[in-house]
This record gives C-alpha cells, sequence and structure tokens, in this order.
C-alpha cells in the first residue's frame, strides 16, 4: 500500500466513532481477501465518509496491476447526501483511488438494483434493520466462490439475530463468525 493511502487511513482511523468506521483489522481483513481472491467487483452498503471503501478499492487497484480483462471496481452505497457522501468523494480522491468506485447516493433496497448484476463481494455495513432486504436483493447475485460480509454481528447480535439464522439456514452459501472488530459474518457462496 502507497505510504499516501495508509497516512490517509490511519488519519481517518482517529474519528472512527464519529464516522463508524470499521476496525483497521477488518480493513486488513478485507483487503487481503480481495487480493487473494483476485476479487473485481465488490458492493458496499454503507459508505460513511470512505474509510471501509478506501481499504476495499485499494484492494481493488492491486488486483487491477494483474488484471488483463474486466477493470476491477467498487461500487458504495450512501444515503446521507449532506455530510457523509461528499466526504466519501474527497477522501477517494485524496487516495488516488476514484477511478476504482462509483458512489451511489440513495437508499440501499432501492438503489441495489440499479447496480450490474454480479459481485465477487458484497459488505453489508449499513442500518441493522434492513439486512434482510440487503440479503435477498444481493445473494443471487454474487458468483460461485465470492462472499458476503456482514460487520457488526457480535456487537448488534441481538438486532441481527433473525437475520442470522436465515443466513444460516440458506444452503447455497457456508457461513462462519469471526470475531474481528465488531465481529464478521462471512457468507461463502457455495
Ligand atoms: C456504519 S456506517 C458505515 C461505515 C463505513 N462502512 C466505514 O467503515 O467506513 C453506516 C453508514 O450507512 C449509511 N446508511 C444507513 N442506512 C442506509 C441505507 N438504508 N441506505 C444507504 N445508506 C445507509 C449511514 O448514513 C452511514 O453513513
Amino acid at each position: 500500500m502507497l505510504p499516501k493511502i495508509k497516512n490517509l487511513l490511519n488519519k481517518l482511523a482517529l474519528t472512527r466513532e464519529t464516522f463508524w468506521n470499521i476496525h483497521e483489522e477488518v480493513g486488513e481483513f478485507l483487503n487481503l481477501l480481495i487480493i487473494s481472491q483476485k476479487y473485481k467487483t465488490v458492493l458496499e452498503i454503507g459508505t460513511s465518509n470512505g474509510y471501509s471503501g478506501i481499504w476495499l478499492a485499494e484492494a481493488l487497484s492491486q488486483v487491477a496491476k494483474t488484471s488483463k480483462t474486466k477493470s476491477p471496481h467498487l461500487y458504495t452505497i450512501e444515503s446521507n447526501l449532506k455530510k457523509r457522501f461528499p466526504l466519501a468523494t474527497e477522501n477517494f480522491k485524496k487516495a488516488g483511488l476514484s477511478k476504482y468506485i462509483t458512489q451511489i447516493l440513495g437508499h440501499a433496497p432501492e438503489v441495489i438494483p440499479k447496480t450490474p448484476h454480479k459481485f465477487n463481494l458484497a459488505f453489508f455495513d449499513a442500518t441493522k434493520y434492513e439486512h434482510i432486504l440487503y440479503w435477498n436483493a444481493v445473494k443471487h447475485r454474487i458468483n460461485k466462490g465470492g462472499t458476503i460480509i456482514v460487520d457488526n454481528i457480535t456487537s448488534h447480535k441481538e438486532a441481527l439475530k433473525n437475520f442470522t439464522k436465515e443466513v444460516q439456514k440458506d444452503k447455497s452459501f457456508t457461513t462462519i463468525t469471526l470475531p474481528l472488530g465488531t465481529g464478521l459474518l462471512i457468507a461463502v457462496k457455495n
């Protein structure tokens, strides 16, 4: 990772509480997963100020170096027009990663259908009460070997209880929970 990007991430980490950002170890995990699996199309639900998006897009920029065909890309959804959406635009620009990112403004359940059809990775990190809507909208659009990752699975265990049960029942995915950050649910498409 370029020092300029790492420095920006370190700076943004200082305001993690304000912008509800993922923990650094979760960023490192997502980044490594994309690079190791050579994932090219990623969907994020909940951009905030772009902290996690930088981890995701930086990995895609690494994949781009070895990819001869499709250009890797992150589609990231945020509903907060006044503050977080424009801050993310600014931070993606500072990181020099804008060309790998399409920001989508709007309420996730309505805008997910407007994003491209297939993803290698989807990361859910928005309101905890719509996950089942996200899951139903996205699960058919994950490529075989692709992954859906859900943040806050431990910190919001009660709020996400029914959702977690639903995911674990789905035989087209293999799921595990990882104690990284606030807890990650990892669902890999069989
Ligand atoms: C936990 S923060 C995301 C943090 C970000 N992933 C990071 O780690 O840098 C959740 C964000 O999702 C946005 N959000 C919540 N519900 C949403 C929805 N239904 N559609 C789109 N964005 C939503 C909020 O405005 C907030 O900025």
